[in-house]
């Protein structure tokens, strides 16, 4: 289920090394369901062949304005009529000063020129040596392009084509496309500061034994994905998990509950929604050892006393923010039978608004997963899915509340 499906995007390619990733960007895009029409500065040719973009494209690629197959031979008036956006990857530090000015003496910019601004957006991919990209007419220039109305995306940092290190390489193709997932995505969280835990907590007996949980962290990182996609500002505190940060989120890594309590605190005072995917450890072991606990050839084994872990979700929802109404908190439940008796029971017991549950052995490190939203008014099924599906199905949710229609 891509945003992305159904689009119709022309890609433009200026002069740049990085146009090899508009290969596989255009390739990426083709796959989302997005129909591509690849448009090609003279420049761009040099780096990229109009062959290898026409046969991922699947259409004839436009690289002059004087493209005679057009009825009326004006490309870039028709090209930018159909489009749902322009993107330009790689758009070169002349590209950008070019759509500054309001340069036209090719297609590309021409066609950027003549997009209507109010129904084409046209985003651009910034690429080019770390110098050029902190030249401060470069950076005035991307200001301006902003202030525009220009989305301009951010670039990648490492190593360049020319051996240099730093600013200025453009976003790789999956940086881009999920960008322009989140661009075509409703704004349904626009302006909201939220909050997610995610993955298990690790509890240490000593310095190399613990106790952890199943849990793959893959709900709470698509909770967290699924709110950037809406348009939040996202802080996602994960415990020990092997997941990739989902683009735009940013991640506070923990390993304890006691940690993930107190990185969560840090963060409430100023968020408004805080989802609580954590599968937290209820206990932990009363004494961590400092040193690894060694067998003494009694075959005795230690002794391990227990004392529980803070309930963060539950803190949370006393915190003042929550009590006023400011922070919205949903709980979380994984059950393994009985689940609207369960999460209804845990919904008051933490005294949340929203308590979702899910049947925690069908579910743990899979990519799937059913939910039953409970509230005070009652019980809503999300029906098997994936995660990420799901995910975005209850930050809509978690907008209407927000929105006081639920
Ligand atoms: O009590 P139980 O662990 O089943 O509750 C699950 C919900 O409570 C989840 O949202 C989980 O993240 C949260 N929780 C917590 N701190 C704990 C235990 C659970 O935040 N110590």
């Amino acid at each position: 289920m891509s945003t992305l499906a159904g689009k119709h995007i022309v890609l433009g390619l200026s002069g740049g090394i990085a146009a090899y990733k508009s290969a596989e960007l255009c390739r990426a895009l083709v796959k989302a369901g997005v129909t591509v029409q690849v448009v090609m500065t003279e420049a761009a040719e040099h780096f990229m062949t109009a062959v290898t973009m026409q046969a991922l494209s699947g259409r004839p690629v436009y690289t002059s304005q004087w493209d005679a197959r057009e009825g009326n031979n004006m490309a870039h008036i028709n090209l930018s009529r159909e489009a749902d956006a322009i993107v330009v990857a790689p758009a070169s530090a002349d590209f950008l000063s070019k759509l500054l000015h309001g340069g036209a003496d090719e297609l590309l910019s021409l066609m950027c020129l003549a997009r209507p601004i109010d129904k084409v957006p046209l985003i651009v991919a910034p690429a080019m040596n770390r110098e050029m990209w902190q030249n401060p007419a470069t950076q005035r220039n991307v200001a301006q392009l902003k202030a525009d109305g220009i989305h301009v995306l951010d670039v990648g940092q490492g190593d360049q084509a020319c051996g240099e290190t730093g600013d200025g390489r453009m976003l790789e193709a999956e940086e881009i496309l999920e960008d322009l997932q989140a661009f075509f995505s409703p704004q349904r969280l626009a302006g909201q500061k939220v909050l997610v835990t995610a993955g298990p907590t690790y509890e240490a007996i000593d310095p190399v034994r613990g106790i952890t949980n199943l849990s793959s962290g893959k709900m709470g990182f698509a909770v967290a994905r699924a709110a950037r996609m809406a348009g939040a500002d996202v802080t996602l505190v994960a415990g020990p998990v092997s997941l990739a940060t989902p683009r735009g989120v940013k991640r506070v890594d923990v390993r304890s509950a006691r940690d993930m309590l107190q990185a969560v605190l840090a963060q409430v005072p100023s968020r408004g929604v805080f989802v609580a995917t954590a599968a937290v450890a209820d206990w932990r072991p009363a004494n961590a050892a400092d040193q690894k606990i060694k067998k003494d050839g009694s075959g005795q084994a230690p002794e391990l006393g227990f004392v529980e872990n803070p309930d963060i979700l539950a803190t949370v929802a006393q915190s003042p923010s929550a009590q006023n109404g400011d922070l919205l908190c949903v709980g979380f439940a994984a059950e393994s039978h009985d689940l609207l008796a369960h999460a209804t029971a845990k919904r008051l017991r933490k005294g949340v608004p929203l308590l979702v549950g899910n049947i925690g052995p069908a579910t743990f490190g899979q990519d799937d997963n059913a939910l039953l939203l409970v509230d005070a008014q009652g019980a809503r099924e999300l029906p098997h899915a994936s995660k990420q599906v799901l995910a975005t199905q209850l930050i809509e949710d978690i907008a209407r509340r927000l929105a006081g229609t639920p």
